[in-house]
């Protein structure tokens, strides 16, 4: 068996990666621990390394297609690994997920259209809403006593009645929640009785943590797959964000043929040439990888916790069921906005999310990326520590 070793630290400064040598311009200075932007601090799977040398050394790297070879690979990954029956024809490429959100919300809604989100979440989301001049109609979550996440179904119910569009983050980024079947039943078929149609942000999929399982939305029901577009891509899971590949999964023959004119129109449907190899490399030989992958980030997760519960009991932490990101719940230290962000970039030095970017529900929390080998968790926790010390004395 392969070993793997995520343990071992990667210097990325100087690669053009946007957590790293973007950290002047986002953060006003480079003396950050990078916790922030969703890709990984790990090497990927070596499959993929050797698939694009090879291709590289060709010289060419002219127009391309992607062969059956690529949805074959997908089709086997989604049925191994979630148990989902997919066709290879319901199959459609975008170059990532945040631009899929975007064509749906421009091909299937017009302008003053209500379009549901369920925040906290992902950014993107309100921008696709905003930036498209459709209307916000936030189903917040609601978050209880034990610090977990449910959706409002009483407030869906109501929502669901103006709107013609459904942005579901599952899992949910950032709250960690992989929504259970019962859960997703529930809000598909409140969105089929109103005829909303869904779109399942499912980038987080593989990256359930053990324990938990996905249930990709679109195989409860044939009725709720008629009115859902599922979004998957392996660059969260594979660490391939920059290779600009995703997949939009689509089995009603209406909704394909409308979301295949959008991307006709915009001719992106050649794709990335090295996004394509690695994508098949990673789906085909990838598996074991994401094993170790998923028990070392548990163990990542399990270390925040225990030094939580055990040094800074004040900041709470949501349980998390998949993706690589905490939420960690401020609010009992007394400091949210300016204070928090203040105490992270000057104070503890450690670069994450400020949860107000994430919408109601968010101020006063911290998203905190960990996929990054163990010693620099230790780290931005020891910073955090210390720098609460240094304020309270
Ligand atoms: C829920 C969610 N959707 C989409 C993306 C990004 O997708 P892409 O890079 O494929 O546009 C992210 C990245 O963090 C995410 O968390």
């Amino acid at each position: 068996m392969e070993e793997f070793d995520f343990d071992q630290v990667i210097d990325r400064r100087g690669t053009y990666s946007y957590k790293y040598d973007g950290l002047q311009k986002v953060f006003g200075t480079n003396d950050l621990l990078p916790m922030w932007v969703a890709d990984m601090d790990f090497a990927v799977p070596s499959s993929v390394v050797k698939a694009i040398r090879r291709r590289a050394e060709h010289p060419i790297y002219g127009y391309t297609f992607r062969p059956e070879s690529y949805y074959e690979s997908i089709v086997r990954w989604m049925d191994k690994r979630h148990g989902w029956n997919i066709e290879r024809e319901w199959i459609q490429y975008s170059p990532g997920v945040v631009p899929a959100l975007n064509m749906v919300v421009q091909g299937f809604t017009d302008p003053g259209d209500g379009v549901i989100l369920q925040s906290p979440v992902y950014h993107p989301f309100f921008h696709a809403i905003h930036l498209n001049h459709r209307k916000l109609l936030n189903n917040q979550l609601i978050k209880l006593e034990d610090n977990t996440y449910v959706f409002d179904f009483d407030d869906l119910v109501e929502k669901a009645k103006e709107a013609k569009l459904l942005l579901l983050s599952n899992p949910h980024n950032p709250v960690g929640r992989s929504w259970n079947e019962e859960e997703l039943r529930h809000l598909g078929e409140i969105c089929v009785e109103n005829n909303v149609l869904i779109v399942s942000d499912e980038i987080h999929a593989d990256l359930t943590l053990p324990g938990h399982r996905h249930i990709p939305l679109a195989n409860l029901s044939e009725e709720i797959a008629c009115h859902t577009i599922t979004c998957m891509a392996p660059s969260k899971t594979f660490n391939l964000a920059g290779l600009s590949t995703s997949s939009v999964i689509i089995s009603d023959p209406e909704v394909r043929k409308r979301f295949k004119e959008i991307t006709e129109s915009l001719h992106i449907g050649m794709g990335n040439l090295f996004g394509m190899e690695a994508s098949q490399a990673a789906y085909n030989h990838g598996a074991e990888w994401l094993n170790a992958l998923l028990e070392y980030i548990q163990g990542n997760i399990d270390y925040a916790r225990s030094f939580l519960k055990e040094n800074l009991p004040e900041i709470v932490m949501s349980p998390i069921e998949a993706t690589y990101l905490l939420w960690l719940d401020f609010l009992n230290t007394g400091m949210t906005g300016e204070a928090l962000h203040d105490f992270m970039i000057s104070k503890a030095k450690v670069g994450g999310n400020d949860g107000s970017m994430y919408g109601p529900g968010g101020e006063g929390f911290l998203r905190l990326n960990i996929a990054c080998p163990r010693r620099v968790v230790e780290e931005a926790f020891t910073r955090i520590y210390n720098a609460f010390n240094a304020i309270s004395k």
